[in-house]
């Protein structure tokens, strides 16, 4: 028997994509690894996806089967020596400290701190908000300030109002970004785009990265490609990096956002962490662990190679099942301490760790802290799970605190 987090979770994985809880729940029965036909080895085991994710000489994220591929057809071939050989390298040893925890405390503070603390004021005169929308809002900013768009820019590349209604003017952004991800569906069995699809994902990125230039040349060094410049990365490489970093970190993030507040109420957990306030930074981990909104991560087979006892052939596809490995660990708790088996799984591991991870803690921790400020446990006045997007999440989440 399902608990109601649980059945609230499987509807929205399945709003977003019908065939994804069936996948990921059958998943552990690949435990560690198996082959499915026409889709290539499925891995369900901690240890055995970090030998995947730590071993760049059998698997590839460039080739056909893994993201690179995809963002190597929508920006360039240039693209792959941004993902994989000497070129990532580098570029993951320059911006090396781009996202340390004192930096990424300080920006989002810079950026959303106005909005957590009007989200604070509202729920504590006991009004009612949208989580699902107040997520893709914020997500928004965060996205507008990493492509150094102004609400002026943002409008003048992809529509809206900039001298009245700023929050739709970021839901605009938001949306912008998450048709670009959704071009993503279909990818399952390959990641070769169709021309139709191409066309549209040039387009957008086109659009998100248009003030990337001058933003670059006079950018606060306090701004994400401020550092960049700073850091002595190129105007071409900051530019990619930082569509990247908007396509990687806008649904996964504000999924996160909303399912955390979701998944705290209805496992009672909002009020567990309200007994135990010390327990903030472990409730922002379960979340990640317990939603792992980067569900599945692909690789492909580069070279023949023996893992857990399989045999793996060149140009085969793998498929990490992130979700399903995170899950196993149990329901969330605040109490849980850190996993060493799982470590953090929902971000990847080995050389493409996520780059964003400790801005995403820190998003998480600033977004908690505004909803637990007034003491209250909240409550759910209604919910709508969002349908057909890649990265499942809410459609509404509106929420007020318990009288
Ligand atoms: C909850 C939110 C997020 C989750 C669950 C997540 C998850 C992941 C995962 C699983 C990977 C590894 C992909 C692979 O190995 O193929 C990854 C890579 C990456 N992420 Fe995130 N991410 C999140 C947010 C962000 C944010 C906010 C940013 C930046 C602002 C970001 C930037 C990146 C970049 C640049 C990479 C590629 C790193 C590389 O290839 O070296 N992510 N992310």
């Amino acid at each position: 028997m399902w608990s109601a987090a649980r059945r609230h979770e499987l509807t929205l994985l399945a709003a977003g994509q019908p065939w994804l809880p069936g996948v990921l729940l059958l998943g552990r029965i690949a435990r560690p690894i198996r082959k499915v036909p026409k889709l290539g080895w499925f891995v369900a085991d901690p240890l055995v996806a970090r030998q995947i994710y730590n071993d760049s000489t059998h698997f590839s994220i460039v080739s056909e089967g893994a993201a690179g591929h995809w963002w190597a057809q929508v920006i360039g071939d240039w693209v792959e020596d941004l993902f994989e050989g000497p070129g990532h390298t580098e570029l993951r040893t320059t911006v090396r400290d781009l996202f340390t925890l004192t930096h990424t405390d300080a920006l989002v503070e810079r950026v959303i701190g106005p909005d957590l603390r009007d989200l604070r004021e509202r729920l504590a005169a006991g009004e009612t908000v949208d989580i699902a929308a107040r997520a893709q809002i914020l997500v928004g900013r965060s996205v507008s300030d990493l492509v150094g768009m102004r609400p002026e820019d943002i409008a003048a590349a992809i529509g809206g109002d900039h001298t009245d209604d700023l929050d739709a003017l970021f839901l605009r952004l938001f949306h912008h970004v998450e048709e670009l991800v959704n071009l993503g569906f279909g990818t399952m069995a390959s990641t070769t785009l169709d021309p139709v699809a191409v066309a549209r994902a040039k387009e957008l990125a086109g659009q998100l990265a248009v003030n990337v230039p001058s933003a670059y040349a006079r950018a606060d060094p306090d701004t994400t490609l401020g550092r960049c410049r700073e850091l002595g990365l190129d105007v071409e490489h900051a530019a990619g990096l930082a569509i990247l970093m908007a396509v990687a970190g806008t649904d996964t993030l504000a999924s996160a956002m909303t399912r955390m507040v979701a998944i705290m109420h209805d496992t009672g957990q909002h009020r567990a962490l309200l007994g135990a306030p010390e327990r903030l930074p472990d409730a922002v981990r379960e979340t990640l662990r317990v939603t792992s909104p980067a569900y599945l991560v692909g690789r492909s087979v580069t070279a023949d190679v023996n893992i857990a006892g399989r045999e793996l052939r060149a140009g085969e596809h793998v498929k990490i099942l992130t979700w399903t490995i995170n899950n196993a660990v149990g329901d969330f708790s605040v109490h849980r301490d850190y996993v060493p088996e799982t470590r953090q799984l929902w971000f990847g591991g080995g050389r493409h760790l996520c780059l964003g991870a400790q801005l995403v803690h820190s998003e998480l921790t600033a977004l908690l802290a505004a909803l637990t400020a007034a003491g209250t446990p909240w409550q759910i006045v209604e919910r709508r799970y969002r349908r057909k997007v890649f990265i499942p999440t809410y459609e509404t989440l509106r929420i007020r605190l318990a009288n």
